[in-house]
């Protein structure tokens, strides 16, 4: 089963809370929180304070995606929060190996992630220490673009390698219902989406729509 994650970038601040249980009762497990410093990319966003805010709201699986400099100076924050997996740029470090141990240490679930001009060979060394992949489909910092489809090539081969028990592979940017089916075949396990659901109509609906079609033709 392809999991549709939602990613809150896109939802009405304003209503926080009230769009996260609008994604619990539409069926998500997950739910992606998008870190950005102004520094590592250019858009600016929020940091632990709101994660740990909505931590006593749901018991939804929370995932951090940072998009900071310097990942080794801002872990522990998240750790203490209640994320359940804290996804660290392979960019932004030169530590990732320390930083894998100490997010597994912590009990949390550790990530990697890379950008669309990143080859997966940088990761060689250290898939087989994380968790959770995520891999970019756009280039990091803002919602609403359009999928790099060249990015998918990526899945299929970490996933000629890795079983989903072994290593959850996500895939994060672009995808809506013109883009979700083609990306789920490439074989990854959960896909984020951000402006698709929460700039639609009907969020909830939506969610429905982009699960099933994630789903459809899968055996
Ligand atoms: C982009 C973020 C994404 C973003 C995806 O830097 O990492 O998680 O929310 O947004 P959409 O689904 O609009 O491409
Ligand atoms: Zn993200």
């Amino acid at each position: 089963m392809k999991e549709i994650v939602p990613s809150l970038l896109s939802a009405d601040f304003s209503i926080l809370a009230e769009q996260v249980v609008l994604m619990e009762e539409a069926g998500a497990k997950r739910l992606h929180f998008d870190v950005m410093d102004g520094h590592f990319v250019k858009n600016l966003t929020f940091g632990a304070p709101l994660i740990a805010s909505l931590r006593n709201k749901s018991d939804l699986h929370f995932e951090a995606h940072l998009m900071v400099s310097n990942p080794e100076e801002r872990i522990d924050e998240f750790l203490k929060v209640g994320t359940d997996t804290l996804i660290i740029h392979a960019e932004a470090t030169n530590h990732l190996h320390g930083l894998i141990g100490e997010i597994k240490s912590a009990g949390v679930k550790a990530g990697v992630c890379i950008n669309p001009a990143t080859p997966l060979s940088v990761l060689d060394e250290i898939l087989d220490d994380a968790d959770f992949l995520l891999i970019m489909t756009v280039n990091p910092g803002f919602g609403g673009q359009k999928m790099i489809k060249s990015s998918l090539a990526k899945v299929k081969k970490v996933k000629e390698k890795y079983s989903s028990e072994k290593l959850l592979v996500e895939i994060d940017g672009g995808i809506s219902l013109e883009t979700v089916a083609e990306a789920a075949t490439a074989g990854t396990d959960l896909l984020v989406s951000g402006s698709a659901i929460f700039k639609s109509e009907n969020p909830l609906e939506m969610f429905k729509n982009l699960t099933e079609a994630a789903n459809a033709g899968m055996v």
